[in-house]
């Protein structure tokens, strides 16, 4: 009978046998997928585990401690968490090109997973969330897929000089089968079920150049969305929902004059599979707060718009 109490235990089972008492690393990146292998694996194999969290400087706001806090904290997970912040911001200095900033990204994620890799000399395994639909992919472009390597493939997969074999568990699994394993594992379902987040991360979410500034002010008001969509119940009625931000500046008038301030866009879909979508068409009263909220308390941010474009042609992300 395949429960998934059953599959578990099998996959269990199966990765026992596949490395022994050999040491694994894991590129953990907070998404669903890395999320549901390294619970697994630490279930499997307990302190043969070694993720790997990259902090890129673009994640959503407190992501980093968050992800800490789960797995090294609540858990026990060994993670080893790399404050990379600044070396993602100076990489990507006046690159202004999506597709250019998707390769420094993912170019310099590799950099550094390799490093770190590196540096667990007895490591003898990589574990990756490849899940069915990458297999079937394999080298596609890009996917709304979050885990590491497969996200950053778009500078080709893993480095040359790794040579550790790969752990693949959930390989024969679809999303929502992966989903509900992490839930039986233990996983928080708000993580498990939390809307797609691409790879290269606030830095496609930025138009043009990157910058800390720019990251700061739209981690708050991604945030402010977000908070408020789960709040009003419309978070799991929407596919996916996030702020983009705008470096143009428009004016607002204040008590004491005119002030001239960032704009940020939100942006909400529904859809079945990503390849096409509807603009959420969320309450006026909920944007409405929203914008109130955003302009009231984020200094720097003084105009809010809602994107209504749908895919075809406007595509999810503005990058
Ligand atoms: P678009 O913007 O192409 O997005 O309509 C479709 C889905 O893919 C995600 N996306 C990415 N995911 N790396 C990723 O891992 C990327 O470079 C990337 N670009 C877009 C997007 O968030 C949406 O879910």
């Amino acid at each position: 009978l395949w429960t998934t109490a059953n599959i578990i235990e099998d996959n269990i089972q199966k990765v026992r046998e596949q490395v022994g008492s050999d040491e694994v690393i894991l590129g953990l990146s907070g998404g669903v997928d890395s999320s549901v292998v390294a619970a697994l694996l630490h279930k499997a194999i307990g302190d043969q585990l070694t993720c790997v969290f990259v902090d890129t400087g673009l994640l959503r706001y407190r992501e980093g401690d968050q992800v800490m806090a789960m797995f090294a904290e609540h858990m026990g997970v060994k993670v080893i968490r790399v404050d990379a912040e600044a070396r993602f911001l100076t990489a990507l200095e006046g690159v202004t090109d999506p597709e250019k900033k998707r390769k420094v990204i993912g170019g310099m994620f590799i950099d550094i997973f390799d490093e770190e890799s590196a540096k667990l000399t007895s490591a003898k395994w990589l574990a990756q969330g490849t899940i069915y639909p990458d297999v079937i992919e394999s080298a596609g472009a890009k996917t709304g897929k979050a885990h590491l390597i497969k996200s950053h493939h778009n500078v080709g997969g893993l480095p040359e000089n790794m040579k550790l074999g790969l752990v693949e568990p959930l390989r024969e699994l679809f999303k929502d089968e992966v989903r509900v394993m992490g839930v039986e594992l233990g996983l928080p379902p708000e993580m498990v079920y939390r809307h797609p987040f691409p790879g290269p991360g606030l830095g496609v979410r930025i138009l043009g150049e990157v910058k800390k500034e720019y990251a700061d002010l739209l981690r708050l008001a991604d945030h402010i969305f977000i908070e408020e969509l789960r709040k009003h119940d419309l978070y799991d009625k929407t596919s996916q929902a996030f702020a983009v931000f705008l470096p143009v500046k428009s004016v607002g008038v204040t008590g004491d004059g005119r002030r001239y301030d960032y704009v940020v866009a939100l942006r909400a879909v529904e859809t079945i599979d990503f390849m096409t979508a509807r603009w959420a068409h969320l309450p006026y009263d909920f944007l409405d707060l929203v914008s109130r909220r955003v302009i009231n308390e984020i200094k720097g941010i003084s105009r809010v718009v809602y994107d209504i474009s749908g895919k075809p042609p406007a595509t999810i992300e503005w990058e």
